[in-house]
């Protein structure tokens, strides 16, 4: 994968463009949920941050891959960066400001962005033919007229590998497999520069998981696409991207090229979820040593309201009282290599002690 731009140096952390390297520029992204609650004493609302405070670039023709365990805030993040859902903060594509853009001017600027799903069962209408749901973008953006539309599908579905014959079947007479590629041709049809895939192998087979894959790393080559890949899967984000940025509980805790983060990942978090990918090579397997991760540790940190501190704290074994009272910001630990931990530089010398037990 090429690797031009690479990070803008260091994590972002003003409101400032970084210049025009970067197809998508976010900065101090939020999402916050509402939930209507049936209480009797007067509170009928609670909101809660399901992603606070995200900065990151994209550069163009790159790969930034979003990882992180459930609940994370990766679909949210993804759905906020193409002003799916409301989100305060600034997401700049291409120089543009979109948070908060409608109309006509999104419109124009929705053929450009894409989001392909988890789980194309879904994501495909079930009532319609293959032909129907790769003309729906065709026509509904005027991208094409008359003859020119069959022409279009034709060619994305060319593209991703699929038999014209597959234009009069319905999604349930494919293979998963096919559907995703059903899913990956419609977004296509719009001609994208940047397309969000989300969890997009996570429904299929493993076989079928790492021949998409590798289209979607044909496509990103000879189409010039710029992706943001979510997943909580390591291995396949490390096959995609250049870049990783890990997200734990709504904030990214670490952002570096692939390369840094699989060799020289600092945050503990970062740590305890590659102590969790199974090697290639069974033989160069170890035995996770949960290192990284209290021996009590559960996903409770989840879903509790954060209030104030280190949102790994809970499962961290080097939490100190600092880490309990201060939010680390997420700094620059080398060149295009930031981590959000009061503790980094004790971590990369093996110095930091366990603090696990400790009141
Ligand atoms: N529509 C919604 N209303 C309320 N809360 C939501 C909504 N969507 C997501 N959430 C909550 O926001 C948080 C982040 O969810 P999100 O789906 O972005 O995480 P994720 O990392 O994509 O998880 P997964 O890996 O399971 O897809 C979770 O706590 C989730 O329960
Ligand atoms: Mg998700």
């Amino acid at each position: 994968m090429a690797m031009s731009a690479g990070l803008q140096g260091e994590a972002p952390s003003d409101g400032v463009s970084s210049g025009t390297a970067s197809l998508l520029e976010v900065r101090h992204l939020s999402v916050t949920y509402t939930r209507r609650l049936a209480r009797n004493d007067g509170q009928t609302r609670e909101s809660r941050h399901a992603v606070r405070d995200v900065n990151f670039d994209v550069p163009r023709r790159e790969t930034l891959g979003l990882v992180g365990e459930s609940g994370s805030g990766k679909t949210s993040v993804g759905l906020a960066i193409l002003n799916l859902i409301a989100a305060a903060g600034s997401v700049r594509f291409d120089g543009q400001e979109i948070l908060g853009l409608h109309g006509a001017t999104m419109r124009q600027l929705r053929t450009r962005m894409q989001m392909v799903f988890q789980d194309p069962t879904a994501s495909l209408d079930p009532r319609m033919t293959v032909r129907r749901i790769v003309r729906m973008p065709i026509k509904a953006h005027r991208i094409a007229t008359g003859t020119g539309i069959d022409d279009l599908v034709a060619e994305v579905l060319n593209k991703v590998s699929l038999d014209t014959a597959v234009m009069s079947r319905y999604p349930h007479q494919l293979s998963g497999g096919q559907r995703q590629r059903v899913a990956i041709a419609r977004a296509l049809a719009t001609a994208p520069d940047f397309i969000v895939c989300d969890e997009i192998t996570s429904s299929l087979d493993v076989s079928v998981q790492a021949q998409v894959v590798n289209l979607l790393m044909d496509l990103q080559a000879d189409l010039g696409l710029t992706l943001l890949f979510i997943s909580h899967n390591l291995g396949i984000v490390r096959q995609v991207s250049g870049l990783i940025a890990v997200m734990y509980y709504g904030r990214v805790v670490e952002l570096g090229q692939s390369e840094q983060i699989y060799a020289n990942s600092l945050h503990p978090y970062t740590k305890a979820l590659l102590e969790a990918v199974p090697s290639p090579d069974p033989a160069l397997e170890t035995r996770p040593t949960r290192a990284y991760l209290r021996a009590d540790a559960t996903t409770a940190g989840l879903h509790k309201v954060w209030s104030g501190g280190c949102v790994y704290q809970d499962r961290c074994p080097f939490t100190t009282d600092l880490c309990r009272r201060v939010e680390p910001e997420l700094g620059a630990s080398a060149a295009g290599h930031s981590v959000a931990c009061h503790r980094v530089d004790e971590i990369r010398t093996g110095t930091a002690e366990c603090t696990e037990g400790d009141s």
